[in-house]
């Protein structure tokens, strides 16, 4: 059997690509019997998942999907049928809800390097949308991989970063990427702390060269930011940080305020989500009044996708300069 046969499905299931969108056509049915052994030791029984598991209730709804796609096979390898028992055994025993608000995903790279993440299982917790990556951020991290060039010694700044997934990219030792110092910043406590705790759960090597830095940046207090600790930034990125135009002010001063401390010698890639075509307009608008130069990037769309982006929503990915 070769060994890549469920490479697909193993990595749309240790990132939780929507079960209803996964790879299903890539199985070649009836499955033998040590074929269906092989595909759940792939998913559920990866050592990463083992170690780091994904949500329950997503491994749950996996098999859940893997049963029905083999509804008409006479027999179920054991090994399904235990996975499944064992996700239901294991929430119904699961007494203090607060241990399942977090679990892991992990984004396989290139053969087995990989980002593994903490994050929360919903979408906004502790007074912030940062503590679970969006599609944003998968959108620009696709990017940056297609066009290391953009990063050639460059010192970044990542704002609003959540869980730290593109500084943790951008210093994968794996990847050699051309970058100079990453720092990832977030307003809220809980990212900066999950973000602290993830960048610790990709890197052995703790220098300060080896790793992204992380701190607490609100963008209305950027003024008081300790910037004598951290290399000036050549690069500024941000994903999905343009929803609440209750920010746009405070995070115009904070783009000016860096443009400036670096004489404009410096730009930044900012990838949103097309949510609402006019909430993002006013915020394009409010940039040219402070004359910024907003640039699209180009073959967005035709980035690879690495991080197992669906392709629901569009993302815009824009160069801003001054
Ligand atoms: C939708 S999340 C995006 C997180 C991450 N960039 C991603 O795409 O996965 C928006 C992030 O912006 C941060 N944020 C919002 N307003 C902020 C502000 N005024 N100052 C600093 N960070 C802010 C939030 O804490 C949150 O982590």
């Amino acid at each position: 059997m070769e060994s890549n046969k469920f490479d697909k499905l193993r990595q749309q299931f240790l990132c939780c690509y929507p079960v209803n969108k996964m790879a299903w056509s890539t199985l070649h049915l009836p499955l033998e019997l040590d074929e269906q052994r092989a595909l759940i030791a792939a998913t559920c029984g990866h050592p990463l998942n083992q170690r780091f598991p994904v949500r329950r209730s997503y491994q749950e709804a996996f098999v859940k999907r893997l049963m029905h796609v083999l509804k008409d096979h006479d027999e179920l390898h054991d090994d399904i049928y235990d996975s499944l028992c064992g996700q239901l055994a294991k929430t119904s025993l699961d007494a203090a809800p607060a241990t399942s608000t977090y679990a892991y995903k992990h984004y396989m790279l290139q053969s087995e390097e990989h980002i593994t993440l903490r994050e929360s299982n919903s979408f906004v917790s502790e007074g912030t949308t940062g503590l679970c990556t969006w599609e944003a951020a998968l959108a620009l991290a696709d990017y940056l991989l297609e066009h290391p060039n953009q990063l050639q010694g460059k010192n970044v700044l990542e704002l609003g970063a959540g869980t730290g997934l593109l500084g943790i990219l951008l210093k994968h030792k794996a990847l050699k990427l051309p970058v100079g110092q990453v720092l990832v910043t977030d307003g809220s406590n809980a990212c900066v702390k999950l973000m602290h705790d993830n960048i610790s759960l990709n890197f052995d090597d703790a220098s300060e060269e080896a790793t992204p830095q992380c701190a607490q940046l609100r963008w209305h207090e950027i003024k008081e930011f300790p910037w004598s600790k951290y290399a000036a930034p050549d690069l500024l990125l941000a994903a999905d940080v343009i929803y609440d135009d209750t920010q746009f002010s405070s995070l115009l001063a904070a783009l000016d305020f860096v443009y400036e401390l670096r004489g404009n010698r410096c730009e930044m890639l900012l990838a949103s989500t097309v949510r609402n075509v006019d909430t993002l307009h006013t915020f394009m608008e409010q940039l040219e009044l402070h004359e910024y130069q907003v640039t699209p990037c180009a073959n967005v769309s035709a980035c690879a996708s690495h991080f197992c982006r669906d392709h629901t929503a569009a993302v815009q990915i824009v160069c801003i300069k001054r």
